[in-house]
């Protein structure tokens, strides 16, 4: 049998001095190197120190079946060769049972020993090469799982704000990199952009600048070992935040229809090294799941500001009914919406604050000219009339479809003239029976009342109410005489608070520039 000709290591341990050496002549000439030691606890000592690819031990002259144990315990792994003369009384299964994988009777020809030595270190490096190839399985199984999930959930998420981060955290940490960039390519402005970035702030950039804009701009996946030798790379962001950019790999992704729509830049591999071509397949494969997820989320995106834009169309529409009320509803919403941040209310609650402050007076679509457009004070039948533009309010917009999240609107908005103590109109709700977004709404629905010109003449008894816009501190004691009867006092207290934004809001817009000022310098010394 031809001998292989290797690099691996055999350890001869025989307190014979005679038999060591032919032993060590012997392994040497079939090609192994070779280390001999003469006692078990030199064997002990140096098998602490290195790897050795095989141990060849005789039992007769040292007690070489504990000698397997102890090797044992500390290579585990190593393939274990007795050396044992004829009557000594073990048998191959005594020595295989103590743990050694063969064993060589004395006296033994050289090519005997080749033809053991050569069968356990092709059956190790069977083993070795089997259990390469299982880590291998299960890196590829792992990957494969990762992918799935990332794919999962970047399908999963439709809210373009929350879908950048999301990107962004997952390729960092499947790539094993530093910092991941993602660009979205503005083609008609000829502009990348992105809204987050790990660790960087918001940025725009020229398509054709940069390692992503000039990736954006051929298409062409860069992989460098070093971003900094590279002509068209930005040292200043880098210099800028006190960081090195190494390795770097960017990469364009491509819609279904092989538009390129973003750029996806990972920077640096933890521990070092360059990103290699399993990099750049793993980033490819994901590439085309965070396309699908930018696609998804854009149309949402879209769908949702085209769905805003025609509810927002339809709010002033009904407002501009009366040259009075000419942008009440926006500025109700916006005041509620102050309230409520103030209040502490999440982005759910203001996304129903949003749409109800916009369509809470839409049932007014429904009310006479007659009755809505009257200059002078109401008869008993036209104020029941006007109040029942919050029932209409909830008739028409149970016949909208919202989604699930803001299913809640049409009871919130019917139920903007609802009074704390269940002294208020359509249903005579009383306290927490009125949803808190109806109680914000009613809050900022009289303020704005309040504090634009409005036909008071309507509901009063007096010929002599002006119809200008009510003195601030008047609307101030107002809101706060109304807390705890007509509305939620934490509504009242929230809206005191942010006041002053409110009408910094509209400064030069619905209020007069020096009004606001004045009653900011109220609000200061209150
Ligand atoms: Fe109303
Ligand atoms: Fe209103």
């Amino acid at each position: 049998m031809e001998l292989m000709k290797n690099q691996e290591t055999v350890l001869v341990v025989d307190d014979d001095h005679q038999a060591s050496s032919m032993m060590t002549d012997l392994v040497i000439s079939c090609g192994f190197q070779c280390v001999a030691v003469n006692c078990k606890d030199a064997a002990m000592n140096i098998i602490e120190k290195r790897r050795f690819d095989i141990v060849i031990a005789d039992i007769e002259t040292m007690d070489g079946l504990h000698l397997i144990s102890d090797v044992r315990k500390i290579q585990s792994d190593v393939p274990f060769v007795v050396v044992t003369g004829y009557g000594n009384g073990f048998t191959y299964e005594s020595i295989v049972t103590a743990g050694a994988n063969d064993f060589i009777k004395k006296p033994f020809t050289p090519a005997e020993l080749n033809s053991k030595l050569y069968r356990i270190l092709k059956e190790r490096r069977m083993a070795f090469d089997n259990s390469q190839l299982l880590a291998k399985q299960v890196a590829a199984n792992k990957k494969i799982a990762n992918l799935l999930e990332i794919a999962l959930d970047l399908t999963a998420e439709v809210e373009f704000a929350n879908l950048f981060p999301l990107i962004i955290s997952r390729v960092t940490k499947i790539m094993n990199a530093e910092r991941t960039s993602l660009y979205l390519i503005d083609w008609e402005r000829n502009e990348i952009w992105t809204t987050v970035a790990e660790k960087i702030e918001h940025f725009s950039l020229p398509i054709g600048e940069g390692i992503s804009g000039l990736v954006a701009k051929t298409g062409e996946t860069v992989n460098s070992a070093d971003a900094w030798e590279l002509p068209y790379f930005k040292r200043e962001f880098d210099l800028q935040q006190n960081f090195r950019s190494k390795a770097v790999l960017c990469m364009p992704i491509n819609n279904r229809s092989g538009e390129r729509i973003a750029v996806i830049q990972v920077i640096n591999k933890q521990g070092g090294g360059v990103f290699n071509v399993d990099d750049e397949n793993l980033l490819k494969s994901l590439s085309s799941q965070m396309a699908i997820a930018i696609e998804n989320a854009q149309l949402v995106d879209e769908l949702e500001l085209s769905f805003e834009s025609s509810i927002r169309t339809l709010s002033a529409t009904v407002d501009a009914r009366h040259r009075l009320t000419a942008g009440h509803s926006e500025r109700v919403t916006e005041y509620s919406l102050m309230i409520a941040r103030n209040m502490g209310l999440g982005p759910e609650e203001e996304e129903l604050i949003k749409y109800a402050g916009l369509l809470h007076d839409i049932g007014k679509i429904g009310t006479k000219d007659s009755v809505l457009l009257k200059s002078g004070r109401f008869t008993p039948e036209e104020r029941m009339e006007m109040e029942r533009h919050a029932v209409k309010t909830k008739e028409i917009l149970d016949n909208f479809h919202f989604s699930k999240t803001l299913a809640q609107v049409p009871f919130i908005a019917s139920h903007h003239h609802e009074h704390f103590d269940g002294r208020g109109y359509p249903d005579k709700l009383r306290g927490e029976d009125i949803p808190l977004c109806a109680r914000i709404l009613a809050v900022a629905d009289v303020f704005d009342a309040l504090t634009s010109a409005r036909d008071y003449l309507k509901y009063t008894d007096t010929e002599t109410m002006s119809c200008d816009p009510m003195p601030l501190p008047k609307v101030i004691n107002i809101l706060k005489n109304g807390a705890d009867n007509q509305f939620d006092p934490a509504a009242v207290a929230a809206f005191l608070g942010c006041m002053a934004d409110a009408l910094l809001k509209y400064r030069g817009e619905h209020f007069p520039p020096s009004y606001v000022d004045e009653m900011i310098e109220i609000l200061r010394k209150a």
